[in-house]
């Protein structure tokens, strides 16, 4: 989890580092694909969605909007209350009052332990986590995974779309996050929390759920003339984080791009 005392200016941030990527535009295929897909036919009739730590939701309206045209309620969890202002006007603008919202301010694994819904009614077709469970200790992680298939996603009918973000060997923004530990002083260990996430399909497993599809894919990060970009980033996560830290990082990465080797799921309620 990431610090609160840096989280003013994270909408900016998270907006500024998504323009670095090319993700958006490799989700939007993968999304459309998934929206085609007979095994997914279920998604079309889908109406009541949360999203836990959407930020500014930019993602996951993507998946909603090409993969959810049913969509009547919409439930967000995320921790920052100014990304969730962000989100609330990008609604506004994406589902021109069809759409009911309920946000909460809360970490997830807090609002799942105290959600008493019961009902079928109150359960959800679709749950999507992006960029958001990895960053978790798997303790926490684990006990919402639990949360997700043993509370809120409907029986047969539900899905949670979520992705892990592999460390290993490609010139990735990890490995460059891991080199910033001989520099600075770490506030939090994100990369060796991330490092923690990769088997996330079998702790869903031991949470009562099943991956039923997944795609890996791999996502350029341009690093050329945004140092200033990297440099908040990073201040983000870490402290001591210097322009000469960032300048000399910058130079490990092959014509200044670096990228994240992702790994895109989907999972449903086991059946007993
Ligand atoms: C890396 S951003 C990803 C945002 C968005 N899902 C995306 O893919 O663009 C992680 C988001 O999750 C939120 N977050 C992190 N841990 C959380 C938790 N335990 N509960 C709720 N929100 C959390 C952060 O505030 C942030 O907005």
């Amino acid at each position: 989890m990431i610090k609160p005392n840096v989280e003013d200016n994270l909408p900016e941030v998270l907006n500024r580092f998504r323009q670095m990527r090319n993700e958006r535009k490799i989700l939007q295929t993968i999304f459309d694909k998934i929206s085609e897909d007979v095994n997914f036919q279920g998604l079309k009739l889908a109406r009541r969605v949360l999203c836990v730590g959407p930020g500014n939701g930019e993602y996951d309206l993507e998946f909603i909007k090409r993969c959810v045209p049913k969509i009547d309620t919409l439930v967000a969890v995320e921790y920052n209350g100014n990304c969730l202002k962000e989100l609330e006007k990008r609604c506004v603008e994406c589902f021109n009052g069809t759409v009911k919202y309920r946000f909460y301010n809360s970490l997830f694994e807090d609002w799942v332990e105290d959600w008493t819904g019961n009902s079928s009614d109150e359960k959800f077709d679709v749950i999507i986590g992006l960029h958001v469970f990895y960053e978790m200790m798997p303790e926490t992680r684990l006990k919402a995974f639990g949360g997700i298939f043993k509370k809120l996603l409907k029986e047969s009918t539900g899905y949670f779309l979520f992705n892990s973000m592999s460390v290993d060997h490609l010139p990735g923004m990890c490995n460059i996050a891991c080199e910033f530990e001989k520099h600075v002083q770490f506030t939090e260990d994100v990369v060796n929390v991330v490092a923690l996430a990769q088997d996330m399909k079998s702790e869903v497993e031991q949470a009562g759920g099943m991956v039923v599809h997944s795609k890996d894919f791999i996502t350029d990060v341009d690093c050329r003339d945004r140092h200033s970009d990297i440099l908040a980033l990073y201040r983000y996560c870490y402290s001591n984080v210097t322009e000469e830290i960032v300048e000399k990082m910058m130079k490990e990465l092959v014509d200044g791009f670096g990228c994240f080797q992702i790994s895109l799921f989907i999972a449903q309620k086991m059946l007993n």
